[in-house]
């Protein structure tokens, strides 16, 4: 699909049908994220693939947003390989994160599988549902599946309330 065509199809998909995405569909995802860019070509992140029934059910306790999808990624960084600014020492894992999560939600989308990104959760509850170490900051869930309605997508604010020619 051609990029703009891509990111304006783009939305956050809260509806999934009940079937699960293919495996091909997620591994091209998966590929996808890896040619995210990183500081430093650091790569801290690691992306954990929640599909087992039983994991889904008690992520439900971490976040209400599971939206019953299937498959569910849930991105996080490795505090101990991210790139820290020298000056202040500026953790830049969950902008490398961000950036992941980005290419993530664009390939599902070319490939018409729908995508939402979940912040809010209670992460202690997902670090241990997850069995994530301390040196990891959880910084995205990313619910996938089939779409069930047409999209809608939402409004944003006009350029010139964003961009400030300095
Ligand atoms: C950092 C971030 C955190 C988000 N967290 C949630 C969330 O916890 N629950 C949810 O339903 N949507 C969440 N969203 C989706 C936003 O609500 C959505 O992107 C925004 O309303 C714009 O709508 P659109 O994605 O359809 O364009 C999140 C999006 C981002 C970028």
């Amino acid at each position: 699909m051609e990029y703009f065509d891509l990111i304006n199809k783009r939305y956050s998909c809260r509806e999934y049908t009940d079937e699960k995405i293919k495996k091909e569909e997620l591994n091209k995802i998966l590929e996808a994220s890896n040619l995210a860019p990183t500081a430093v070509n650091f790569q801290p992140q690691k992306i954990l693939v929640i599909e087992n029934p039983e994991t889904l059910k008690e992520l439900k306790e971490g976040t209400k947003y599971t939206f019953n999808s299937k498959t569910i990624l849930c991105v996080i960084h490795d505090t101990n390989v991210s790139w820290h600014r020298y000056r202040d020492q500026r953790d830049f894992g969950s902008f490398d994160s961000a950036i992941v999560t980005t290419y993530i939600v664009l390939a599902a989308t070319n490939l018409n599988i729908g995508s939402c990104i979940v912040c809010s959760m209670d992460d202690k509850k997902v670090r241990e549902i997850l069995n994530i170490s301390d040196n990891y900051v959880i910084d995205s869930l990313i619910t996938l599946g089939y779409p069930k309605n047409e999209g809608k997508i939402n409004s944003r604010k006009n350029l010139d309330e964003i961009v400030e020619y300095r």
